[in-house]
């Protein structure tokens, strides 16, 4: 006998469902807390020149998790859930970049992240028996550690840890760890060469 069809979804969510959902994922602290960032961001994301730069600075040392040191945000840089974020000295991130928190997001020092790229921590559930905009998040945290850039146009996925030393090529789809010292490039990204000088790590 013929399986039993699977009845397929209906059709998308409604906003209702939507935002039952969201406040299903957030407590009301997580939703006072975004809110002042995201309406306290938007005061300062376009501003421009070093003065800019100063202003982001002080913002998210105040709304981090962590920020050990001076951080050069350039204008247009979106970062979203930054209560999650932890970052160590002389970070970086360039215009257009997209950087969320949600899952937790851990960075060490010297971290570059290029002009529009993007560092996501969280999946949406995607079972197939519903909308994937009805169905939950799935948070897993990343970990990148010190000396790493992140090229133009870049995709960090949830989950994956960056390792000390590494460069992602513009472009690249990093959906699996990365070893120290090594570039990467590629949609999914694979190694491309290890940096010259790299110092020897015990395996
Ligand atoms: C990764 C990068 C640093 C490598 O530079 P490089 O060492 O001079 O690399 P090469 O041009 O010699 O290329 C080496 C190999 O990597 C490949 N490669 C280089 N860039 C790549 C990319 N973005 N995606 C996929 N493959 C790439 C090349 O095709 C070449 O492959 P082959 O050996 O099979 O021919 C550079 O290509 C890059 O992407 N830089 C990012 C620039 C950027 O985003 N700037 C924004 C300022 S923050």
């Amino acid at each position: 006998m013929d399986e039993p069809k699977p009845r397929p979804p209906e059709g998308p969510a409604n906003p209702a469902t939507i935002i039952r959902n969201f406040l299903a994922e957030h407590s009301i602290g997580d939703v006072f807390r975004l809110k002042v960032e995201q309406y306290l961001g938007a005061l300062v994301r376009g501003f421009p020149g070093f003065v800019g730069v100063g202003l982001r600075y002080g913002l998210y040392k105040i709304l981090f998790k962590r920020l050990d040191g001076f951080a050069f945000i350039y204008a247009g840089a979106r970062l979203d859930h930054v209560r999650g974020i932890q970052a160590g000295r002389a970070l970086s991130i360039n215009c257009g970049a997209f950087i969320s928190g949600r899952g937790g997001l851990t960075m060490g020092n010297g971290v570059l992240i290029g002009p529009n790229a993007v560092v996501v921590t969280t999946e949406h559930s995607f079972a197939g028996d519903r909308p994937v905009s009805e169905q939950g998040h799935e948070l897993r945290p990343v970990t990148i550690g010190d000396d790493v850039w992140i090229g133009a146009n870049a995709v960090i996925l949830a989950g994956v840890s960056v390792a000390t030393g590494t460069v992602i090529a513009a472009g690249a789809v990093v959906g699996k760890d990365t070893e120290a010292y090594t570039i990467v490039g590629g949609v999914p990204a694979r190694v491309l060469g290890r940096r010259e000088g790299a110092p020897r790590l015990p395996s």
